[in-house]
């Protein structure tokens, strides 16, 4: 018989009831000494110790709020303590008003303390995509979107990024990151195609080091650690057409070989949770997927955290609006374990309850559910550091990581074309010339996921623009005359530079399914500039690759800049040479749409091919 203290504890309590000591320090009292510890509460035991002693003093509807994660605006902090509820998220976007990190600390412990505030006193989780920075916060950092990434090569540095968000962050109390995206982008006409940190299964393999950033060498290693998602799992980047949560139509060896093996990846770095993806594969809705999610991910791939949906991903399995029970039995049934249901939460929980007690869902998965679950929140240390951690909310947007990210920045780009050494730029240049529509725009800078969920154009949070990057290196000596559409440039002028490209977007809004050139606008803006018959540098700024080749023979240089996002000096250290252009290219570039999908070793002849990028001569 195991008379240690905690199996003590239990015995007790499963015979008599919950003990008045229990009872005292569950409501927050202080334990009578005499009181054996309350072994979950206690972070001197394993575990896995843990979690059976909280998991067995839990009721079926504890477990489901376990369950269930609502988006903030359908709930306030008092429903998730009535309903138990163990996770909030805010979708893209969706952000206390102001729009600071103290009102994101605010608005976090609001949640927490109420969380707290329930017998058991499970602390909630708190999702958000901090997918570039957390990048739902005005002020914070936005680091280049992660196709910028894939261009550096550089895994310490994506780490290193994983580890400012995480600060950022530790400061506004959110705890789980909704990143990385490890999808395998095979069709850039994806509007996903910039959450990509590449073509081939390797880049974002080598890139999940972010997770490493984000979590710690371990999930709770130190004040800052978050909880990361590796998603969408699995084929997101495969679908047909580049059809943002279609259909990916191969057999199950090119799954294999291309679009799971940053999963595994993920896996082995210890990512605490896997987002289910939107898509199908062959047809079946991934959210319903038990053999790829609970045989190949959670089985083979031997993955001990926990599956969350997508934004209301279970409405989707049957094809019809809304969910039913059937679809949310099926859901969790399949292996998901955390079903982000945004407004009717109350409805799963009901749904959920009688597919349970109708024996359409086994406790046994609602148990393996529950575990999951709360063994991540063990080891974020949630129970012992529930609310935010306010000493960070310095880092938010701060001087260290603006330089890290100017740093990204700069070895992101990618020099494409160069002819007769326009770049970098000579420092005997007197007069740059700047047009162009991305030129003075944080938010085309940024892209998607930046302040909304879909990013806009404009000043829509504190950074510098490429222009004021250029201006800044340039320096005193020099004139930089800007012009958007490049009015008032002439032959007085040593160099144009057009930096053109998308404007901004997220998800399905960004499938392009058009011919993938650039705008009239941007077109007619760089005819302009080549009229005065002086040299032009294009950069494009966009989240994929776009069809220039009819353009480009007419252009003495072009630099792919990705969305850099708030700091586009970095973009200027390359132009001048401050910073030598050491980026590559994550993708094969397309010669036109026609040619979608395109990557490496299929037999097709792209503009530029992946891994594409020049040195400057004498660097
Ligand atoms: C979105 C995205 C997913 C994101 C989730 C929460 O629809 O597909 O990447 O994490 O919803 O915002």
């Amino acid at each position: 018989m195991d008379f240690s203290a905690a199996s003590v504890a239990r015995r007790r309590f499963l015979a008599f009831g919950m003990p008045v000591a229990l009872a005292l320090t569950l409501a927050g009292a202080p334990l009578e000494a005499s009181a054996a510890p309350v072994v979950y509460l206690d972070h001197g035991h394993p575990v896995r110790e843990r979690v059976e002693d909280l998991l067995a003093r839990m009721s079926l509807d504890d477990k489901i709020g376990q369950m269930v994660q609502p988006e903030r605006r359908s709930i306030e902090p008092a429903d998730v303590a009535r309903f138990r509820i163990g996770s909030v998220l805010s979708s893209g976007g969706s952000a206390p008003s102001p729009n600071n990190a103290r009102s994101w600390a605010d608005m976090y412990d609001g949640y927490q303390r109420a969380a707290l505030g329930t017998p058991l006193r499970v602390p909630m989780m708190y999702g958000v995509d901090a997918v570039h920075g957390h990048n739902n916060v005005v002020g914070a950092t936005i680091f280049p979107h992660n196709i910028g990434l894939g261009a550096t090569r550089d895994p310490e540095l994506v780490r290193r990024i994983g580890a400012a968000t995480a600060e950022e962050m530790t400061g506004t109390g959110a705890d789980w990151n909704f990143a990385p995206c490890v999808c395998v982008v095979r069709d850039d006409r994806w509007g996903r195609t910039y959450e990509s940190f590449g073509e081939v299964p390797g880049l974002p393999s080598a890139m999940t080091t972010v997770i490493e950033g984000l979590q710690g060498r371990s999930l709770g290693d130190g004040p800052t650690s978050v909880l990361a998602t590796a998603k969408h799992f699995v084929g997101d980047g495969g679908t047909d057409g580049g059809d943002d949560q279609g259909d990916m139509r191969v057999p199950e060896a090119e799954l294999r070989a291309v679009h799971l093996p940053p999963f595994r990846e993920a896996v082995r770095r210890g990512v605490g949770s896997v987002m289910a993806s939107y898509s199908s594969w062959n047809g079946v809705k991934l959210h319903r997927n038990r053999y790829l999610i609970t045989e190949v991910l959670k089985r083979e791939l031997g993955f001990t955290g926990f599956v969350v949906s997508d934004y209301n991903g279970i409405d989707q399995i049957d094809g019809e609006p809304g969910f039913t029970r059937a679809e949310v039995a099926a859901a969790v049934n399949a292996g998901i374990d955390m079903v982000m249901v945004a407004q009717r939460w109350r409805e799963f929980i009901d749904d959920l309850r009688a597919a349970v007690q109708g024996g359409e869902v086994p406790m046994s998965r609602i148990d393996d559910a529950n575990r999951r679950i709360l063994a991540q929140k063990f080891r974020l240390g949630l129970f012992e550091r529930p609310l935010a951690d306010r000493r960070y909310l310095a880092t938010v947007g701060g001087a260290a990581h603006r330089a890290l990210a100017r740093r990204a920045v700069a070895a992101s780009q990618v020099v494409l074309k160069n002819d007769d050494d326009v770049l970098p730029l000579d420092r005997d240049d007197e007069k740059i010339f700047v047009a162009g529509r991305s030129a003075d725009d944080i938010g085309r800078q940024s892209g998607g996921w930046t302040i909304t969920w879909q990013g806009a154009p404009g000043a829509t949070t504190p950074g510098t623009t490429i222009l004021e990057g250029i201006r800044q290196v340039a320096g005193k000596g020099r004139t930089v005359t800007y012009a958007e559409d490049g009015a008032g440039v002439d032959r007085s002028y040593d160099v144009a530079i057009a930096v053109v490209g998308e404007r901004p977007y997220a998800e399905y809004k960004g499938d392009r399914t058009d011919d993938l050139r650039l705008s009239g606008t941007d077109l007619k803006t760089i005819d302009r500039l080549r009229a005065a018959d002086i040299p032009v540098v294009v950069v494009l700024v966009s989240g994929r690759p776009l069809d220039v080749t009819s353009e480009l023979r007419h252009w003495d240089g072009f630099v792919a800049s990705w969305l850099p996002g708030t700091e586009g000096a970095g973009v200027a250290d390359v132009l001048f040479g401050d910073t030598a252009p050491s980026g590559r290219l994550p993708v094969s570039w397309p010669r036109s749409a026609a040619q979608e999908p395109i990557n490496a070793g299929d037999g097709k002849t792209p503009l530029f091919p992946l891994g594409a990028g020049q040195p400057y001569e004498d660097g």
